[in-house]
């Protein structure tokens, strides 16, 4: 069995980060997202895997690697044209897959459980397709199923009417019919090749479409909101790793991880739970539960909580500052003392600031 995962497009939700940053870059709880993915992937015993990147992105390649860091082997495909849907990321890896069967993984989707069951029932079952379901509040945003006497009969894409209050999630498990369906189907309307409508291409030609329930958190992370409760979820698992240096003055509390070389100083406060990256200096600030910071970051005077700060950033100016994504190298300062007074603003295209 191979993998293959998801990580173009553009995370226009995500703007002004993805503007420099792959959304699949993002760090959630200070390791980019898709290491996540590629954790659950590792952990199935799966060995090949394909990632598929926007045509011309070299980044990704470069900091992601060949993938023997997981034991994995890694092979990059270039979507052409743009994101033209899920179905169409498929249609362009036919040669990697072949006649394989394989997991198909959203990079931006972050699930707890392990993966390893939905494979095993697949085999086990003789499934042409599993797809992997988690009840949610609001199915209109997802591909629906609608099941009846524990089969699936039907699969729409983001329907104003559900006909269950699951949705289907970006974790999908194939045989090689999912080739067949997704060179017979069409654009929809927005003018993609929606998975939804290979799944009920599969269904329509009495093909095995089984599910399972994901009972655990599951969370794909299109919104800056995602991206703070997937850190969340995750720094709930972190552990106290204490490899800074830290003040006899400042009090640490619950569990917080401090990289090499980072310095808390001053009258600090740092309540877990947080992870704070490398060569940081954090001075007289107090850095509150959910919080993840990146390397070289410098903080001082400054009240932190719930928050992303990526790598380089310098922040000291006074504030409280809550439920924030702080971009890489990004500066924050108090007001200066010259007239006019007033905040200054330096802002990238499509940011959000409340002041
Ligand atoms: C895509 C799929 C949808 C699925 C969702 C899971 O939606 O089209 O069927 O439920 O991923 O994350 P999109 O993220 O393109 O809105």
């Amino acid at each position: 069995m191979k993998a293959l995962i998801t990580a173009g497009g553009h995370g226009t939700r995500l703007r002004p980060i993805t503007y420099t940053t792959n959304k699949h870059l993002v760090p959630i709880a200070n390791k980019p997202m898709i290491h996540y993915a590629l954790e659950k992937i590792a952990d199935t015993g799966i060995k090949e895997v394909g990632i598929v990147i926007n045509a011309g992105d070299v980044i990704f390649p470069k900091k992601i690697g060949d993938g023997s860091k997981w034991n994995l082997s890694i092979t990059y495909i270039e979507q052409p044209g743009g994101p033209l849907g899920l179905a169409h990321v498929i249609k362009i890896a036919e040669d990697f897959i072949g006649k394989d069967s394989f997991i198909f993984y959203l990079g931006d989707n972050i699930i707890l459980n392990d993966i390893k069951p939905f494979v095993e029932k697949f085999e086990k079952e003789k499934l042409n397709c599993l797809l992997a379901l988690s009840k949610v509040k609001d199915p209109q945003r997802f591909g629906v199923p609608e099941i009846v006497d524990g089969r699936i009969i039907k699969v729409e894409e983001k329907p104003q009417s559900p006909k269950s209050n699951f949705a289907v999630t970006g974790i999908y498990v194939y045989d090689y019919h999912i080739f067949e369906a997704v060179n017979a189907i069409k654009p929809s309307a927005r003018g993609e090749l929606e998975i939804s409508d290979a799944h009920q291409y599969l269904l329509d030609h009495n093909l095995e479409v089984g599910y399972s329930e994901i009972t655990g958190w599951w969370k794909d992370t299109g919104k800056p909101i995602d991206l703070l409760e997937g850190n969340q979820l995750i720094l709930n698992y972190t552990e106290t790793k204490i490899d800074g240096e830290v003040d006899q003055r400042v009090a640490i509390q619950g569990k917080v991880k401090i990289g090499k070389g980072t310095r808390i100083i001053g009258n600090s406060v740092v309540r877990g739970p947080v992870a704070i990256g490398e060569n940081c200096v954090i001075k007289d600030s107090y850095i509150g539960p959910f919080t993840a910071i990146g390397d070289r970051v410098e903080i001082y005077g400054t009240e932190i909580e719930n928050s992303i700060i990526f790598e380089d950033a310098d922040i000291n100016c006074n504030k409280r500052i809550t439920d924030s994504l702080i971009g890489v190298n990004a500066t924050i300062t108090p007001v200066h003392e010259t007239l006019p007074s007033g905040h200054k603003l330096l802002v990238g295209d499509n940011s959000f600031i409340e002041l």
